[in-house]
């Protein structure tokens, strides 16, 4: 079963995705990550993310066994991610890993903003995970304030907005709910009760019932 989870930031999609990954026995890949490690290359190399040449060198030259999540969760690299992520040829060169993640025998959980559109279009199962701009703001601060980073929530939820904004505007691959995709608002819902919501769907799905 191929289980492609897509939605704008901090909506809950990350963690909707390890928890079905578990419930279900299927590796989990957090596509994000994949941007993020493009956008910390570019901006360790001392070059800017809007730099194509740079972008897709770094993408094309990407481990995604050595990755260290800690450091790509920062700000900056969030930012910088969402800037490399709108330019094609980025795109181009991480989607062969990302495909054969998601046919591989066993079965994959896959998360991101194009897995239901383009990276999966076949999906068994697709979510589209969305959230108040205002509850989304609110969780990635706690996120952070875990990490020990002070963060300002109004520059967070601007952040948010001009995240969603070039992921929904973009040209190649933007953020996009697929025809087919299951929509699910965890705006008033805790964990337990989006996982539970997201379990719902799938088994749905699989039982082939129509929702
Ligand atoms: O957790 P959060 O949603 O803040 O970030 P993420 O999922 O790690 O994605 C970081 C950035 O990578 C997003 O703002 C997108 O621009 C980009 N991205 C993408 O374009 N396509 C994907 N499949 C995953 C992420």
């Amino acid at each position: 079963m191929i289980i492609a989870i897509d939605g704008p930031a901090a909506s809950g999609k990350g963690t909707i995705a390890r928890h079905l990954a578990q419930a279900y026995g299927l590796p989990h890949l957090d596509t994000g990550l994949l941007y993020r490690a493009v956008a910390k290359a570019v901006l360790d190399a001392g070059h800017s993310p809007d730099d194509a040449g740079d972008a897709v060198a770094a993408a094309a030259g990407l481990d995604p066994k050595k990755f260290d999540e800690t450091a790509l969760k920062t700000q900056k690299v969030t930012e910088a991610a969402s800037v490399v992520a709108a330019i094609p040829q980025v795109r181009e060169a991480l989607m062969n890993y990302q495909r054969a993640f998601a046919t591989q025998p066993s079965g994959a959980v896959l998360d991101g903003r194009d897995i239901g559109t383009v990276i999966a279009p076949g999906a068994d199962v697709k979510l589209f995970i969305v959230a108040s701009p205002q509850v989304r703001a609110r969780r990635r601060v706690l996120e952070l304030q875990a990490r020990g980073e002070h963060v300002d929530e109004q520059e967070i939820l601007a952040d948010l907005r001009r995240r969603d904004e070039r992921d929904s505007r973009r040209s190649a691959a933007p953020l996009v709910q697929a025809p087919d995709a299951h929509l699910l608002d965890t705006t008033h819902l805790a964990i337990d009760a989006a996982f539970r919501a997201a379990v719902a769907i799938v088994e749905a799905v699989r039982t082939g019932r129509k929702r």
